[in-house]
């Protein structure tokens, strides 16, 4: 329905370097949003977390980070959106380049490092939006720990981000797993997620009506932090979890770009989808499980809901597959 364009598009996107690539088409959607058909009305949505959703298949967190493109999203027939990583202070992130193709592979590699406006910029273009009445799926947040702000002020600053943002969400990530923020990933040990879903919640009760709040994992935890993190989470009162971020298991693919960063894409697919196994199998049924990694045909999306999740996304499967992956994903989720 809506993909034929990206087919026509794609070799000349695929001709420049990866980044720019990514800043061209998001601009093109940025502006050009109305001129996209509208999706064919989805028979019934899916009620997770107090929400519904238009389908249980979303854009992934890191495409969209300053919310730029949210009609386009919605126009592409996605059942719900995931802008930023946001942080309490806008920053650059790392040099370029920064993010890679590895086309063999169905694969992307970044080091992007939280590029993004702020949180306070971005959930201004939020309120906006919502102002217009312009946004018609859930749309969540994610939040990230500023590179200026030290491990042991993070709570304060995850806070920060939530009261600017939360207002105008649906529902809030909280990532502790991006590989590409130094030290970010060790917030993921209990006591550390502990204090920051406090903080984060101590906020979000501050609201009219508190918001479903999820944290994203890492497909790197061992699976007795990985179970942890799903308890402490639970304890906290969290509505789900988001599993997974990027790997930075390098070893996925054959010949990887240098240096560090997080790898996604198809070779992500077996180990996100084995770790949200382990986590449903842990959880139970009454817990919201997004999943998330390596996505890229029908199958995938089946083999996640086979592992218990409620929802998915799709980041890397995207731009190898363009839009018409939208459509064959929603109508594989749709029957399952
Ligand atoms: C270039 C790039 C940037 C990303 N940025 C973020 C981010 O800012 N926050 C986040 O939570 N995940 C980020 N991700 C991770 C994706 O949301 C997703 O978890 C991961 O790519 C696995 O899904 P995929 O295999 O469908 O791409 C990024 C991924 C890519 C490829």
């Amino acid at each position: 329905m809506s993909g034929g364009w990206y087919g026509l598009a794609k070799p000349a996107l695929f001709a420049l370097d990866a980044e720019t690539a990514h800043n061209v088409t998001l601009s093109m959607l940025s502006a050009y949003a109305r001129v996209l058909p509208r999706p064919d009305p989805v028979e019934d949505g899916v009620e997770q977390m107090g929400l519904t959703f238009g389908s249980r298949l979303g854009l992934a967190a890191g495409l969209d980070k300053n919310a730029r493109a949210i009609p386009a999203w919605q126009r592409l027939g996605f059942g719900f959106v995931e802008v930023g990583t946001v942080t309490a202070y806008p920053q650059p992130g790392n040099p370029p380049p920064r993010l890679f193709r590895i086309p063999d592979a169905l694969a992307l590699f970044n080091r992007m490092g939280f590029n993004n406006e702020g949180a306070e910029v971005v959930g201004q273009r939020l309120a906006r939006l919502r102002d217009k009445d312009a946004v018609t799926v859930p749309v969540g947040i994610n939040l990230g720990k500023s590179k200026v702000t030290p491990n042991a002020e993070a709570a304060a600053d995850y806070k920060k981000s939530f009261r600017a943002t939360a207002p105008y969400a649906d529902y809030v990530v909280i990532n502790v797993s991006s590989p590409n923020t130094p030290g970010l990933r060790n917030l993921q040990s209990t006591e550390q997620l502990a204090i920051i879903l406090d903080a984060v919640m101590e906020a979000n009760q501050e609201l009219d009506q508190g918001r479903p709040v999820l944290v994203k994992l890492a497909p790197d935890l061992a699976d007795e932090d990985t179970l942890a993190c799903a308890d402490t989470a639970r304890d906290k009162g969290c509505a789900g979890l988001i599993i997974s971020n990027t790997t930075i298991d390098k070893s996925l693919v054959d010949d990887p770009p240098a240096g560090s960063g997080g790898l996604s894409g198809a070779p992500l697919l077996a180990r996100s989808t084995a770790q949200l196994k382990q986590v449903r199998d842990h959880v139970g049924p009454d817990f919201t499980l997004i999943g998330v990694g390596g996505v890229t045909d029908a199958a995938g999306a089946q083999a996640k809901r086979d592992a218990g999740a409620d929802l998915v996304q799709i980041y890397s499967g995207l731009i190898y597959r363009g839009p018409r992956l939208i459509d064959e994903l929603t109508a594989a989720l749709a029957d399952g």
